[in-house]
Parts: C-alpha cells; structure tokens; sequence
C-alpha cells in the first residue's frame, strides 16, 4: 500500500528528510501512551523505522511500540529542531496509521534498503530479519523555521558521511542566496598554483534548462545509437535524463578554465596541468556537495557534460575557452533516496602503510 505524498508538504516534507531522529508515540487499546526515540526514513508518503536487532530483553513482536501498534494502529511520529536561537525553533508531526511489513514483502527490502542508505550503522545489523513499522500519514502539522538550514551537522565528518546523491527533488525553489553560499564553498577549493581554475554556470530558468536537455540529448542520441541500443530504450533513457535536468530546482554547470594555468613547451608537464585542473575541480565540487548539504539541500552528479562540451558551450552561449566538465543539480529530496552503493572498507583502500 502506499500513500500519498500530497499529505505533506514540500516544506514539511523536505524538513522531515533532513532529520536523524523523530520521536514515535503509540498508544494501547485503553489509550496509554507511550514515545520512544527512533530512527526513520522516509519515501514514496511512507514513514519507515526499522526493528534493529540490538540485544533488547524481548523479541521485536514483544516491544511496547510494536504491541500498541498491533492492538492500535494510531500512531504519531514528530520531528523536531532544537536551538537556543529561537527563531530557529522547528516541528513537523505526522498523524497515521501504523502497520508491520514483514520481511518477505517487497515493500520490507525497499524499506531496509532506504534505512541502510540514510543510517550506515545499519549495514552492520540483521534489520532485514526483522518486520519494519511502517506509518501511512493521515494528517501533518507543523510549526516554526522549517526553511531554516539545520544547524546539526556541524561537524565535516558527519557531512562527508551524510552527503548522499539526489535524482529527484521536490517542486520546491531553493533560493538563490543558498546557491550562492554553495558556489561561496566551491571557490575556497585546492587548485594548482591557487589558480582557481573552475568558472560556474547556474541554470533556473525552465527554458535554459530546456535548451542545454535538447543540446545535450542529441549527442547521448547519437551515442547510444552508436551502441547499438534499441529505440525504444533509447529514447526511455534519454526521457529520464531530460526529467532530471528540467526537474531540478537549479544546475549549477562546472567548467574548467585554463587559461590561468602555467604553459611548458613539452607535452608531459602540459598534461599534468590539465589533469591538475580536473582534480581540483573534484575538490571543488565536493565543497559544494558538502556545502549544500550542510545548508539543507541535497545534490546530484551528472557528468553528461564531459560528453559534450562544445554543445553545452553553444546551449547557454558561454565564452568558448570553458570547458564543461558535470553539472550539479541542487534542490530538496523528495524522499530519502534508495541505498547508495556500499564503501569499501578502509582495508581494501589503503596499499601501504609502514609500520
Ligand atoms: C565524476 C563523477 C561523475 C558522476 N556522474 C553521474 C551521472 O552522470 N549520473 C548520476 O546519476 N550520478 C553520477 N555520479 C554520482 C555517483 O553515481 C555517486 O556519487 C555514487 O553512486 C555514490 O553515491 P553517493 O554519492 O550517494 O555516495 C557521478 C559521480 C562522480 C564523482
């Protein structure tokens, strides 16, 4: 069963995506409360909790939460930001019905997917073993500054791990002083020589975005042809590109500009300029996915542009010495995106170490 989104609004729905915790309150059939802290993830107008399986005196059937959601299936789940500041202050609540997904529905392996990609510690636990609750909204409310960047990743490391990418966002304006801090991140980036040698195209407007699809479309045409795809697929993959980029609330195109770079007389040396300009446009771009992750937003990687430059050029009539190299989309995710793909461990990464 799935519910629908509309229950939420954008802005209550992209505050609730962007929290770590909620608080789940239950009730049993003569109406007792009971509320626990809880870890959630959200999509396609379904709340998901898992029932991890931490040593807890009782099976997860046996837990207060679960026993009052099977004789009661009235729940609410409320996330909340806490600050001193309080013109910070902020809750979204959600009224539903609650039920458990046992582990054989494909709607269970969605879900342990969707909660493993939001919480890495999960990729350590059984929680496939267990049933997930899952809450159908009835009804929302929600009160303060739901738009207000949340304050609570303020550490680098939990942003590195909490950065996720984004394929679809919600129809919700991101405003162009946040772009601005994003880009304000990018620029503050390693670059050879300091030579800074990134320049940045933002895309809002429909009819922009139309044009640099169109542009870009042609070419992926013509490669996937060359591949010998069939139309049908073809054009099914091309249509999912083109909504990606005319559904982002912004691009933010990301050109090379070397220009500024040291010129040698041998091709070696000129190479490695080249390539050091890539790699500090990696740098960048990472600062700008941290940024605007740290600012509320979610982020997506697109490299279509490396395939095309000239044509991206052409699209938005951009000085002919750029070149593009990926496009960022920015905006709010509509949900908690399915699980990324797993890290490697650190074993495997490091090569060598003395000692
Ligand atoms: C150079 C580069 C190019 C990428 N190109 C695309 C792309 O064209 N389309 C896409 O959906 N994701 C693209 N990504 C995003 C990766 O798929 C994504 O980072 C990876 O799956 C890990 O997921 P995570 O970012 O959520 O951790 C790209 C990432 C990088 C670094």
């Amino acid at each position: 069963m799935r519910t629908d989104p509309a229950v939420l609004s954008p802005e209550e729905t992209a505050f609730l995506v962007r929290q770590r915790v909620a608080r789940l309150a239950t009730a049993d059939e003569a109406g007792r409360p009971h509320a626990i802290p809880v870890c959630f993830a959200y999509a396609s107008g379904t709340i998901y909790i898992a029932l991890d399986e931490k040593p807890k005196d009782v099976p997860p059937t046996r837990l207060k939460r679960v026993r009052n959601i099977l004789e009661n299936p009235n729940v609410v789940l409320i996330a909340d930001r806490y600050a001193e500041d309080w013109s910070l202050l902020a809750y979204v609540m959600v009224r539903g019905q609650a039920e458990l997904v046992e582990p054989r529905a494909d709607e269970h392996a969605a879900a342990v997917r969707l909660l493993r990609g939001k919480y890495h510690q999960y990729e350590r636990m059984r929680i496939e073993e267990n049933p997930v609750i899952a809450i159908r909204p009835e009804k929302s409310a929600s009160w303060g500054a739901l738009d207000e960047p949340d304050a609570q990743h303020p550490h680098v490391l939990d942003s590195v791990r909490g950065r996720r990418s984004v394929r679809r966002y919600l129809d919700k304006e991101v405003s162009p002083d946040l772009v601005d801090r994003v880009l304000e991140a990018a620029r503050w980036a390693p670059s050879p020589h300091g030579r800074q040698p990134w320049r940045f195209a933002i895309v809002t407007e429909g009819a922009t975005k139309e044009r640099l699809a169109d542009a870009m479309g042609e070419e992926w045409r013509a490669n996937l042809q060359m591949d010998g795809q069939e139309r049908e697929v073809v054009e099914r993959r091309l249509e999912g590109s083109r909504r990606r980029l005319l559904d982002a609330p912004v691009l933010v195109l990301l050109c090379l500009y070397l220009e500024d770079l040291d010129a040698y007389p041998d091709e070696t040396r000129q190479e490695g300029e080249t390539t050091m300009a890539v790699q500090s446009l990696g740098a960048a771009a990472q600062n700008a996915l941290l940024a605007a992750y740290e600012l509320g937003l979610d982020a997506g990687w697109m490299c279509a542009p490396l395939f095309c430059p000239e044509k991206v050029v052409g699209a938005l009539e951009l000085d002919p010495k750029l070149v593009p190299h990926a496009l960022l989309t920015l905006g709010y995710a509509e949900g908690d995106p399915p699980k990324r793909r797993t890290h490697k461990p650190l074993d495997e990464l490091v090569v060598f170490r003395d000692g």
